[in-house]
């Protein structure tokens, strides 16, 4: 079963300086139950890759299909509400709500439906694991930037969504809490989850089931690591 995949996806963005190729005819196809890892230099377009995967910005040209639905062809309101229910995003720059507490952000990122109280003592654990414990009633402008992103992880992870795309989620971490942000990612795909990630350091590399490199917006498989192990 495929959960993602682009058709011949490009992104322009025209500037007084000339088109900016975000992205340049990407075709991907990830089934469900993959973890792929995404690499490249900074303004290689991974970004702007994960942000049209997960609906939110509307490629120049292509198509991209979410849980079987072609997503940027649905009205606004379908495309939000499978949004809602298919993806966990975790943005490279956090996006937590700033009037909210962290267990709120986290309960934040359940879908309109669902009860936020029904789900309070599994996001109160989750952040426990994450070593954010003590941080539950703190605003994001008093956490630091790798607190930061472990609640923008958590508030992804919480509502088991069928695919996680995590933007950069270990960049401001020490190995240590990097480590454990990669296990929390394989654990959710153990689990049956879909997990496009991207990263720079070689720390996802052993649960990758495959890994993409982006360049110019030019994406292309590596297959220096096809023989990476299982996940443990
Ligand atoms: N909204 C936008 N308007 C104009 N240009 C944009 C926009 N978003 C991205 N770009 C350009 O598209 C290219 C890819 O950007 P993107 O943010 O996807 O890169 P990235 O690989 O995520 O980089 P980084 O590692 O620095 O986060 C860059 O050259 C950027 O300047
Ligand atoms: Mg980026």
């Amino acid at each position: 079963m495929i959960a993602i995949a682009c058709d011949d996806v490009s992104k322009e963005f025209p500037s007084r300086h000339g088109v900016v190729h975000g992205l340049d005819q990407v075709r991907l196809e990830i089934q469900r139950g993959e973890f792929v890892t995404v690499k490249g230099a900074s303004g290689s377009g991974k970004s702007t890759l994960l942000l049209t995967l997960g609906g939110m910005q509307r490629p120049s040209q292509g198509r991209v299909r979410l849980d079987g639905s072609d997503v940027y062809a649905l009205p606004p309101a379908q495309r939000a509400e499978l949004r809602a229910r298919c993806v966990g995003f975790v943005f490279q720059l956090f996006h937590l709500l700033p009037y909210l507490d962290t267990l709120e952000n986290v309960l934040a990122g359940l879908p309109p439906a669902s009860s936020p109280t029904r789900f309070r003592a599994t996001a109160l654990d989750l952040l426990q694991q994450l070593g954010l414990g003590d941080r539950a009633h703190h605003h994001p402008a008093t956490l630091s930037a790798g607190e930061r992103q472990r609640v923008a992880l958590a508030r992804a992870l919480l509502k088991k969504p069928p695919v996680i795309l995590a933007d950069e989620p270990t960049g401001n971490l020490d190995p240590a809490n990097a480590a454990q942000v990669f296990q929390h990612l394989a654990a959710f795909q153990r689990e049956g989850g879909t997990v496009v990630v991207v990263t720079h350091g070689p720390d996802a590399d052993r649960f990758a089931s495959r890994q993409f490199i982006l360049e110019r917006g030019r994406l292309t498989e590596a297959h220096a690591h096809a023989q990476a192990p299982k996940p443990l």
